[in-house]
């Protein structure tokens, strides 16, 4: 057999995801991997998947075959190919993908994927499939190479997965199991690692990330607040973040922080799923509609200025006419100023998935509706920042020539026409117009000098 040297990875899903993808191909480099963007030519594909909403799996199951069509193709040619379908659909699945797609070779879940060297190693074209889905003892973080050079100004960095919420539409409790936070001395080493490499911006990352209880210095658990106040002090890394929070965990530390510490983000991103109480009863969601905007409140009242940020259900089991109508006054009465809104995916084995499901038209309708209410209070948002001047991290180039992107404090994308000397820096951008999704910046005479 030939070694295998090149690797395809896709990433289906939320930011961890993308976290454990670099994590996974950083993995292999020391084998000798190097990433390809041409399925045709690698000699691993790997699939990092989601399971969050039925669409999402449907998504992997469709790739797999035209994959397997391509692996055909290679093994007519002489080169073997190894599948692989990490993440939350692998934990979820197992060895049922391999069933329902036997070109699959390797299924390896989120707490198994530090295991992927030697995984790909004992794998030819004709061993049967490999199937990793335990939750080991062993901590997967310490296990894993350190990072490799960034690639980009920004960076995710996992500091807590898994989710002991039980929120009853979701699935997340079962394919990334029990919470757990990594130590402070962990998440600060890998910090000032991609600081070094040239990092500016941190993204700390969790299912759950404002439950972090991490490890201290002083052996005792220490809040996310803490964290940020620890990794703030690093020089040279000029930006934090952190998402996604739940409001029942949304402490008065970290509430604070985003008063006292200037390296944090005027940004959250606070799910609310649904407006009406016995929708959020149902949800298990743990707080009121109420008690939901008190909190955005007591936020708004240490950082007046903060973008806020959420996540929407619409068409839960049993979600009438007037309680989809407070989903829609909640939000007039936040007005967040970016919004993600889904139609409820019954995903088994979770508790609402066993209740009645309304017909699709409704969800579908509600969507739409919901969906013009945040475009209009995006555009709101962003339009309130046009002759505003504020700092931009440049992060990437932009699709015409001369043009680059970055984010504001406030996450929103901003183009400009800037040369790629700029990629990575803070700059002073004046807005000169704004979209629902993005901002045009243009850079006042004395700053680009
Ligand atoms: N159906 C629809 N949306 C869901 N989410 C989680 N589970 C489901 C589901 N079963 C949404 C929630 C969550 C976001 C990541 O995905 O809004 O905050
Ligand atoms: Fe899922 Fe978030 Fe609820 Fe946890 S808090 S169960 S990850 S929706």
């Amino acid at each position: 057999m030939s070694v295998p040297k090149k690797i395809y990875a896709k990433t289906f899903g939320c930011q961890m995801n993308v976290y454990d993808t670099a994590r996974m191909t950083e993995l292999l480099a020391p084998m000798g991997f190097v990433e390809t963007q041409s399925m045709e030519e690698a000699d691993v594909v790997l699939l990092n998947t989601c399971h969050i909403r039925d669409k999402a799996v449907e998504k992997v199951y469709s790739d797999l075959g035209r994959i397997r069509d391509v692996k055909a193709e290679r093994r007519a040619a002489g080169k073997d190919t190894i599948i692989t379908v990490a993440g939350c659909v692998a934990q979820a699945e197992g060895a049922e993908i391999a069933r329902r797609e036997p070109s699959v070779n390797l299924v390896v879940g989120p707490q198994s994927y530090h295991r992927l060297g030697d995984l790909i190693a004992r794998t030819t074209g004709e061993t049967p499939p490999i199937v990793e889905t335990e939750f080991p003892e062993l901590d997967k973080f310490a296990s894993l190479p350190k990072r490799a050079p960034a690639r980009a100004p920004s960076a995710f960095l996992t500091v807590q997965e898994g989710c002991d919420r039980f929120c009853t539409f979701c699935v997340v409790p079962y394919t990334r199991g029990a919470e757990y936070s990594r130590s402070i001395a962990d998440v600060e080493s890998e910090a000032r690692r991609l600081v070094d490499h040239g990092v500016r911006e941190i993204t700390l990352l969790g299912q759950n990330v404002n439950a972090y209880h991490g490890q201290g210095p002083d052996g005792r658990p220490w809040s996310l607040a803490r964290l940020i106040g620890q990794l703030a002090r690093i020089g040279g890394l000029e930006r934090l973040r952190y998402t996604t929070s739940h409001p029942r965990d949304m402490a008065d530390d970290l509430i604070d922080a985003h008063r006292d510490l200037p390296k944090l983000m005027p940004y959250l991103h606070l799910p609310v799923q649904a407006g009406s109480d016995r929708i959020l009863k149902a949800m298990n969601r743990k707080h009121t509609g109420a008690e939901y905007l008190a909190l955005v409140d007591r936020i708004r009242a240490v950082r007046p200025d903060i973008a806020l940020s959420t996540d929407v259900i619409v068409g839960f089991p049993g979600e009438t006419d007037a309680e989809f109508e407070d989903t829609l006054s909640m939000m007039e009465r936040v007005r967040f100023a970016q919004a993600y809104s889904f139609k409820y995916s019954p995903r088994p084995g979770t508790p609402a998935a066993g209740l009645e499901q309304l017909p699709e038209e409704v969800k579908v309708a509600r969507l739409s509706q919901l969906q013009s209410v945040i475009t209009r209070h995006q555009t709101a948002f962003n339009s309130a920042q046009v002759g505003m001047i504020m700092p931009v991290l440049f992060d990437r180039r932009g699709r015409r020539p001369g043009q680059l992107i970055g984010r504001s404090p406030y996450l929103q994308s901003v183009h400009a026409q800037l040369d790629s000397s700029w990629l990575g820096k803070i700059l002073e951008v004046e807005i000169a117009s704004a979209g629902p999704n993005s901002l045009a910046g243009v850079i006042p005479e004395a700053s680009a000098a």
